[in-house]
């Protein structure tokens, strides 16, 4: 088992710290922010991620897991330096390294070892992981030698643990011998299919994976809307098209667009990189756009069903960017709640675990309610912008009872057709037939 320091502890530095731990490696996790890494300490997770507090709190008392905002103490021993920090997106689109070039001359200056082995996991541009050697030995003993590694992640949010431990492959690029067999031994446990590539290959498989995972879900919204124009239902499209092994069935889900803090930010820097070596990636270019205006949907169809928003009570129904997380980055919710505030609307909403991250952005520019009954009561309209169990599973006969009129504008197809049928609701959809 080896020794490993993991620098960050958002989503992916934590999961990733925790996850190698619970394998048997002796991991310490550094983050500058202070407070983090005291409830880290304690076993209590900043975030919310199913399994990962357990995991967390099991592996810090075994001793296998620890917590530090110091440089010094987290890589006094570290065979292996992950690099997990935050690569936000820049105004033009672009991958803002700043926080990797902060944290490689950190790691020069607090290098012990003549070997260690410097693993990427931060989402970064073709050609960072280069750069990351330059920075790391520019501020390094003479005689260091860095093997460095680019290992994405394609771990989903609300999932992260149990994608670590069953995910389809793990991507290893690297031009060190010494490396590719040191990160055997790390990933081995896990017993999961690994590919090894150069180093250029493996940041470009993040990126374009993530892209082609939003151009799934922006050709199947697009064939959405033409569903609503011939008459159509994308529901059977999908399934039609996804029985089609080299299609593939998932995420074809139409809706109101992708939202998360990676594939909005990941598709526009890969039209950003694409951009510098003179290729116009005009496909990806029209993935965003389409994306843009799925974003908007429900409020066309507000728009379109009501006439005027001007004073009508909009109950919005969840606003998190998708369920099981608290993650409010990208999420439609608040750009709906911001084109219902320009039309006059009042809102008030409702999420049964980002509310207080919601209520963090937004204030009291809207009102906020305990579950969805009493979201939904006396709104002439409602949202459905998340699909949690509890919004899924509410009975449409709560709609009839409590709303002032049963108008549903449901983003993410919670009912069947004929359910909505057998109420009187006017029930508008993605990409089905409505009923009224
Ligand atoms: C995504 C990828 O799925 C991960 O593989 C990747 O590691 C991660 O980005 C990342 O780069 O870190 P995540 O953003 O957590 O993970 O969420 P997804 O479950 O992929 O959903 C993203 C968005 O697409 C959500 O807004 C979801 O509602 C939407 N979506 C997804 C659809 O509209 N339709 C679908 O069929 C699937």
């Amino acid at each position: 088992m080896k020794n490993i320091a993991i620098i960050g502890t958002g989503y992916v530095g934590l999961v990733t710290g925790v996850c190698l731990s619970e394998i048997g490696h002796h991991v310490t996790c550094v983050d500058i922010d202070q407070a983090k890494i005291e409830t880290l300490q304690q076993g209590i997770s900043p975030i919310y991620e199913p399994g990962l507090e357990e995991l967390t709190k099991d592996n810090v008392q075994r001793g296998r897991l620890h917590f530090t905002t110091s440089y010094h103490q987290a890589f006094a021993e570290a065979e292996v330096i992950f690099i997990a920090v935050g690569t936000p997106q820049n105004p033009d689109g672009s991958a803002n390294l700043t926080y990797v070039q902060q944290v490689s001359e950190q790691i020069g200056r607090h290098l012990t070892r003549r070997d260690t082995v410097i693993v990427t996991k931060s989402t970064v541009p073709v050609g960072t992981n280069r750069k990351v050697r330059d920075w790391i030995i520019s501020q390094a003993p003479v005689d260091t030698r860095i093997h460095t590694v680019s290992n994405p992640e394609f771990l989903r949010e609300g999932s992260a643990v149990q994608d670590t431990f069953q995910g389809d492959r793990i991507v290893i690029g690297t031009d060190s011998p010494f490396a590719s067999i040191l990160m055997e031994e790390v990933y081995s446990p896990f017993g999961l299919p690994i590919f090894s590539t150069d180093i250029e290959s493996a940041e470009l498989i993040k990126y374009a994976s993530n892209a082609f995972l939003a151009t799934k879900i922006s050709f199947i919204n697009e064939i959405a809307n033409l569903c609503e124009k011939l008459g159509a239902n994308v529901e059977d499209v999908a399934a039609g098209m996804g029985m089609d092994t080299r299609i593939g069935s998932q995420f074809l889900r139409a809706g109101i667009g992708y939202g998360g803090s990676c594939f909005p930010k990941d598709t526009k820097a890969l039209v950003q990189l694409a951009g510098d070596v003179q290729h116009n990636f005009d496909l990806l270019e029209s993935v965003i756009r389409v994306n843009h205006e799925q974003q908007r949907k429900l409020f066309t169809k507000a728009m379109e069903v009501l006439g005027s928003l001007q004073g009508k009570r909009i109950a919005m129904l969840g606003l998190a960017f998708k369920p099981n997380t608290d993650d409010m980055r990208e999420a439609a919710s608040l750009i709906l709640i911001e084109e219902l505030q320009k039309a006059g609307a009042d809102i008030i909403a409702y999420d049964p675990i980002a509310m207080k991250k919601a209520q963090a952005i937004l204030g009291d520019t809207i009102e906020y309610s305990q579950s969805v009954t009493e979201c939904i009561q006396n709104a002439d309209a409602a949202m459905i912008v998340t699909e949690w169990e509890d919004i899924k599973n509410t009975p449409l006969s709560t709609y009839v009872e409590q709303m002032k009129t049963p108008v549903i504008l449901d983003g993410r197809n919670c009912y069947t057709i004929e359910e909505a049928a057998g109420y009187p609701v006017s029930y508008y959809s993605i990409g089905r037939p409505s009923s009224t």
